[in-house]
C-alpha cells in the first residue's frame, strides 16, 4: 500500500516557519522556533549534537516523524542551508529528492542518505520519492515555497505544525499564497507539550 504525503514543521505563533533573511537562520528567532526540538534526545543523537537528552513526548514525536519518512523532497534553498549545517552523516537516512533548477550529479552521505537533483518539477519528485519509500511515506521536508507548491497541487495528505510559544512579527510565512479555496482541513490531533502544541491535519479537497 502506497504511503502518505506529508510536511511536519514549526511554526511560530504568529504564522512563520523562517525568519526574514537566510542569514538569521541560527538566529534568535530561529533558535526560540526550534526550542522544542533541540533538546531532544532522537534529534539529538540524529544530528550528532552529543548525547543525553529529554525523552517524553516531544522524543517520541520527532522518533516518529523520521521512522515513517521513507524518503524526502526538499527545496534547494532547504538544501544549501542544511548542506552547510548537517553532519556528514545527514540525518535523513534515505534518499533525498531535492526540487531544483541546478543540475548536479547524486551526492550520497554515509549512512545511506543520498541527494538526488530533480530538475523537472515537484511532481517527477514526488513520483521518484514515492517510488523508492515504498509503504512508508513520503516527507516535503521544505522549505515554505517547496510545501505550498504541494499544496496548491493538491499533493498533500497530511500535515503536521509543531506551534512553538514565540512570536515573530515578520519573516517567512507557511501558507502566504496557498490556494485556499481548494483545501479544506480536518483535524486528526493536537497533543500540547511543555513545550509546543503540535497540531495535526489531514487535507481534504475542497
Ligand atoms: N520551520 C521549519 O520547520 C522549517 C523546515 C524546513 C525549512 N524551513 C525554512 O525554510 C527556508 C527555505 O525555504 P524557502 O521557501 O526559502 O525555499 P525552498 O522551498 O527550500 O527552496 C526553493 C527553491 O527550490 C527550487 N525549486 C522549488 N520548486 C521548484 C520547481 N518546481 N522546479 C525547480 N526548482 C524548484 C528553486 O531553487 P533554484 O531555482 O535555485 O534551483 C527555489 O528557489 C529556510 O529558511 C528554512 O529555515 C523551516
Amino acid at each position: 500500500m502506497a504511503g502518505k504525503v506529508f510536511f511536519s514543521v514549526s511554526m511560530s505563533l504568529d504564522g512563520f516557519i523562517a525568519p526574514e533573511s537566510a542569514g538569521d537562520l541560527m538566529g534568535r528567532q530561529w533558535m526560540e522556533l526550534q526550542q522544542w526540538i533541540f533538546p531532544q534526545r532522537f534529534f539529538r543523537e540524529n544530528l550528532k549534537l552529543g548525547g543525553g537528552g529529554e525523552e517524553g513526548r516531544d522524543n517520541d514525536i520527532v522518533r516518529e516523524t523520521f521512522e515513517r519518512t521513507g524518503a524526502s523532497v526538499m527545496g534547494r534553498r532547504m538544501f544549501d542551508a542544511g548542506e552547510q549545517m548537517w553532519p556528514e552523516e545527514a540525518p535523513f537516512h534515505t534518499p533525498v529528492f531535492v526540487v531544483t533548477h541546478e543540475k548536479r550529479d547524486p551526492w550520497e552521505r554515509p549512512g545511506g542518505t543520498t541527494f538526488h537533483f530533480v530538475n523537472d518539477g515537484i511532481e517527477t519528485a514526488l513520483d521518484q520519492a514515492r517510488e523508492v519509500a515504498g509503504d512508508r511515506d513520503v516527507r516535503i521536508a521544505g522549505g515554505g515555497a517547496t510545501i505550498l507548491e504541494y499544496v496548491n497541487a493538491g499533493l498533500i495528505d497530511e500535515f503536521s505544525i509543531a506551534l512553538s510559544p514565540v512570536l515573530f512579527g515578520s519573516g517567512v510565512r507557511l501558507f502566504e499564497g496557498v490556494d485556499a479555496g481548494r483545501v479544506a482541513l480536518e483535524p486528526v490531533r493536537a497533543e500540547p507539550t511543555r513545550r509546543a502544541t503540535h497540531l495535526t491535519y489531514a487535507v481534504r479537497e475542497r
